[in-house]
Order: C-alpha cells, then structure tokens, then sequence
C-alpha cells in the first residue's frame, strides 16, 4: 500500500467543521482516502512526497447539479438575451430535438468531454441529470450515460412537458412506464416546478412516484419567480431545493427548519441576466447553502467551479470561506455524500492543489486557471 505526503502546503482547506483550515500544514493518502491531516512538521513518513510548495489545497469541488447529457448547443438564444430577451426555458425544446437526434456514441463523447472540462477545472464529484429526452427510451438512455460518469444520476423526465403532449398524459408517463424505466439508472428523482413545467400538485405526484420507487428527491425551485417549490422540497425532506432565486420569509424558514440544502446556481442568473439569489439571507437563516454550476446548454453554460465561487462572492455577497465551503462541503451536503467534499481521516483523497497560496485567489483573481493539480481517490488526473 503506497502512501503520499502532501508536504508544505500553505493553506490547507480542510472543510471539517473541528478544523477548517491549517495553515503550513500536510496531508497523508493511502488506498484513495486520506489517513493524516495536520502541521506540515509533524506528519508521519510517506513513501512519496509531494511538494506542494507553499500552494493552497482544498477539497475536490462537489458540483451537485449539472445537465451534461444533452446534443446542439443554443449560442443564438443566449446572444438574443444579452441583446434583452428574457429567459423563458423555452428553449428546452430546442435541446429535447437535438437530443433525440444524436447517436449514443455522439452524447457519450459530449459527456465524457464536459467531464473531463469539469475534472480540469477542480469538480471531482459530479451529479449529472437527464431531462433533455422526455420520451421513456431517451431518457432512459440519459441516465445510461450518466451512470459511466457519476453514481450521482437524476431523473428529470420532468424537465418540461414535451411539445404536443397533455401534461395530464405526460405526467402520467413519468409517474409511470418512464419512471420504470429510467428508476434502475438513477439515484434521485427531480422536478422542474415552475409556472410553465409543473405545478404544485404535479411536482408532488411526481416527487412521492420517485420516492416510492425507491429514488431520493430534489428539486428545481423558485428559479423564475416564486412558488411552491421550496416549501415542496422542505415538505419531502428532499436533499436539496435548486436555484432558490426567488424567496419568501416562509421559504427561508421552511429550509432553515428541514435541514433541506439551498442549491444557488449564479451561473444561470449570470447567463440570463437575472438577479442573484439572496445567499446572505439563506446563511444568516442559517440554511446550510451549496454552489453548483446547472452546467447545461440553456441558462448557464458553464462547467467551471471556480467561476460560480467567483459569482458567489462577488455578486452574492459570500465571503470566500462560505463560498468555497459551499461548493465543496455544501455540494457534499446537497447529494448527502460524507466521505466527499471534506479532506480528514478516512475521506476520499479527491484534492485540489491551487497555483494561489489561498482559496481566497478564485475570487480575487477570477477567470485565471488556478487548478494547477487534481487528484481523484488518490491518483492525479491533472
Ligand atoms: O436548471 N430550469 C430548468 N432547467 C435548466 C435549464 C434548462 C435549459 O434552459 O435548457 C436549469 O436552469
Ligand atoms: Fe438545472
């Protein structure tokens, strides 16, 4: 068994809570977990060593909301809205029909290179949905895919109803025969509830469908204007309610008080246009708060972590600590991982070594490529 000392590092970003951050400390891996956390001085001996040379280590970024598997790509509706159009998710449809063209192959090297985009630029853990199929096989087929990539597969035959169909009819398929299908591909149920995809009553059926066939929930919630969604996702106990743009007091208290994860998305208000959501209100709720980038073709066609903790900081006022802890722990929380998102003993070795000496760097120096290393359970990958 071949172990490897992380030595000098400058400031370790260790996100456990007992100590956050160690400052000229290192770090000890083993069998693609770490066993040793502490004071560069006082590590025990390694069979490598890795100098790390007074750079900033932290956890693997846990992006805990991406739609990757997905054909076409919509540049002419993005550059419409920076010219003022809104965004409506209408284009959704213009993905579904690119998707359902594509071959497997064609989907699959899509995936595989968003992955790879995401690998390069720090995310270690991935959460990828379906919901640009909408028919039993394309969505099945999504999750298919997914599933070579990430344990982290969503069911999102309830993205929007697809064109033509009756929503009545339509929900009755992913409540049904696609929920059959796609169920032995995924680990989590989602909805859209939104004014224009589903609606309370919708989101609800849909949601206990997904529980009892033995999937976990979460949601896609107040993203375009209030709703229910968030009082929905508290109301299942799901995991985590996704863009929480749009929020009420009642909303705020549902999450403080269900332990549900708000899931702020900058990315997608950055590509629409759209305000921020409010994260200072959800922290100082104390609402346990994640950061992902909804990597996808419509609303935020960003791979990268550390530009959404840029965003974060700058546009929604968190401090970097908070920022980075989101999109590290808060990821981990928001998929209900522990051995992921915090580096000590007995986590996953998924690290992220920086070309900063601080993670305080990925906002103060934005849109410079800072990961200079990455190592997925203990083997470097960059
Ligand atoms: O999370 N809100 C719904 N789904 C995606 C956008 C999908 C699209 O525009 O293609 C989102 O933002
Ligand atoms: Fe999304």
């Amino acid at each position: 068994m071949t172990s490897v000392l992380f030595d000098r590092i400058g400031l370790l970003y260790t996100g456990d809570p007992a100590r956050e951050e160690i400052a000229d400390a290192a770090l000890v891996i083993s069998e693609g977990h770490v066993v040793w956390v502490g004071e560069a001085g006082a590590a025990p001996e390694a069979d490598e060593r890795v100098d790390v040379d007074g750079r900033c280590v932290l956890p693997g970024f846990v992006d805990s909301h991406a739609h990757l598997v997905f054909a076409g790509d919509r540049t002419a509706e993005f550059a419409a809205r920076m010219s003022g159009e809104p965004y409506t998710a209408g284009g959704i449809h213009t993905t579904v029909a690119a998707t359902r063209a594509a071959s497997d192959e064609t989907l699959a090297a899509r995936t595989e290179a968003l992955v790879a985009e995401m690998l390069a630029q720090g995310t270690t853990t991935v959460e990828i949905k379906s919901g640009y199929g909408l028919t039993v096989q394309d969505e099945r087929r999504a999750l298919a895919i997914a599933g070579r990539f990430t344990g982290e597969t969503t069911y999102l035959g309830a993205h929007v109803v697809p064109r033509g169909a009756s929503a009545d009819d339509y929900v009755r398929l992913v409540t049904g025969p696609m929920l059959d299908a796609c169920a032995p591909y995924a680990r989590w149920v989602d909805v859209f509830c939104e004014r224009g995809a589903f609606d309370a009553d919708q989101a609800r059926e849909i949601l206990a469908a997904g529980v009892e066939a033995g999937l976990a929930p979460r949601v896609h919630a107040n993203q375009l204007g209030h709703g229910p969604g968030v009082r929905i996702a508290c109301e299942f106990a799901a995991a985590s309610a996704d863009h929480c743009t749009h929020l009420t007091d009642d909303d705020v208290d549902a999450l403080a008080s269900s332990g549900t994860v708000a899931t702020l998305l900058p990315g997608a208000e950055f590509s629409t246009r759209s305000p921020y959501p409010e994260a200072r209100r959800l922290l100082d709720a104390g609402v346990t708060v994640a950061i992902a980038t909804d990597c996808n073709p419509g609303s935020s066609y960003t791979s990268s972590m550390p530009f959404c903790v840029a965003l974060a900081v700058r546009e929604m006022r968190m401090t970097p600590l908070e920022a980075v802890r989101a999109a590290t722990r808060g990821g981990a929380r928001a998929l209900r991982r522990t051995d992921v998102g915090v580096l000590k003993r007995g986590t996953r070795a998924d690290l992220v070594m920086l070309d900063a000496p601080s993670y305080v760097h990925l906002a103060y120096r934005p849109g410079v490529p800072l990961v200079s290393g990455v190592w997925q359970e203990g083997r470097r990958v960059v």
